[in-house]
């Protein structure tokens, strides 16, 4: 398996397991599971809800010798109502004692988007924080702190673009930048611009996560897993469509967290890391992209809002 190596040259394998949409009763034996087959990364976040289960499945695979602490890599992320300095260290402790860890890999602050800590999540204007109020400076310096005191290994950033990514490097640039990532939205520009300020990214949503709640859906979204070029390069290699999305996010060394709470999907999708693509097959895959998300940050445009979608997507 290849890996993602940091500036302190930790490595972090390029394939993980995705536990957002794993549900309570089911993602204990998938992340047991994963681990059991092979996976050495498994991607958390505290706005999952699922974190305290994930944390019992890492303490049984430890005591259980499936492997040891120091070859997992755990990645978690910051939620929107935790951006504030003095909220930093309490959300990370928090997802700590709930994955039963003493440290992180790697954390992420999960969106540019603060929301105030009553809200926990915004449905409403009122519920939002502005980035004049609490910036993302603020929150960042926080996280770094964080890394100091070795509560994590590693800090990094989701959802960001060129002009936040900017904002933070004038401090200290994000190891990782999470984001969502497929062959119909590859970010070729964004990830050119990390590459040049050794900014790691994952790509998450790399199956295009049809199992999201149906408000987060679009009637006329494409399916990602059924996209004609996909199925036939997935025919010609006798592999899976999931496993030939997962391999070109791998052959552009990009990071990629497919998820599944299903053991026979959990293993298909982990053997996808030695699935061979030609130059010719990616090149077919790449032109496949139309600019779609699959998580356009609606959510986060409600009426009264101080987030505009312009605000978080860059035009390409
Ligand atoms: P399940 O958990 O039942 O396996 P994403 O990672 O883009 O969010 O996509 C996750 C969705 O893709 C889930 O619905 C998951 O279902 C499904 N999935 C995961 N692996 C595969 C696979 N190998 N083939 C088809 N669907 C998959």
């Amino acid at each position: 398996m290849k890996d993602i190596t940091f500036r302190n040259k930790d490595k972090m394998a390029i394939l993980g397991l995705g536990t957002w949409k794993s549900d309570k009763g089911l993602v204990y034996n998938a992340v047991r599971k994963a681990i059991e087959v092979g996976y050495r990364h498994i991607d958390c976040a505290a706005v999952y809800g699922n974190e305290a289960e994930i944390g019992e499945a890492f303490r049984d695979a430890f005591k259980a010798g499936d492997i040891k602490r120091e070859d997992l890599w755990v990645t978690s992320k910051l939620w929107n109502s935790a951006h504030k300095k003095e909220a930093v260290q309490p959300a990370l402790e928090k997802t700590l004692s709930d994955l039963q860890l003493d440290y992180l890999d790697l954390y992420l602050m999960h969106w540019p988007i603060a929301v105030k800590e009553s809200a926990g999540f915004p449905f409403k204007g009122d519920d939002f924080l502005t980035l004049e109020e609490v910036p993302l400076e603020e929150t960042w310096e926080a996280m770094l702190v964080q890394k100091e005191a070795g509560l994590a290994k590693h800090m990094g950033v989701s959802n960001f673009h060129i002009a936040n990514l900017e904002l933070l490097g004038k401090i200290e640039f994000p190891e990782m930048n999470q984001v969502e990532m497929h062959p119909l939205l590859p970010q070729q520009k964004l990830a050119d611009y990390c590459k040049s300020k050794g900014i790691h990214m994952t790509a998450y949503s790399p199956l295009g996560s049809m199992d999201r709640p149906a408000r987060a859906k679009s009637d006329d979204e494409p399916i990602l897993l059924e996209q004609p070029i996909i199925e036939k390069i997935a025919e010609s290699h006798n592999a899976t469509p999931a496993q030939v999305l997962i391999s070109w996010s791998i052959n552009r060394g990009i990071a990629v967290i497919p998820k599944s709470t299903n053991e026979k999907r959990i293993a298909e999708n982990l053997a996808a890391a030695s699935l061979e693509l030609t130059t010719q097959e990616l090149e077919h895959i790449n032109g496949i992209q139309s600019g779609f998300r699959f998580i356009d940050g609606s959510i986060w445009v409600v009426e009264g809002s101080p987030y505009s979608l312009e605000d978080l997507w860059e035009s390409e």
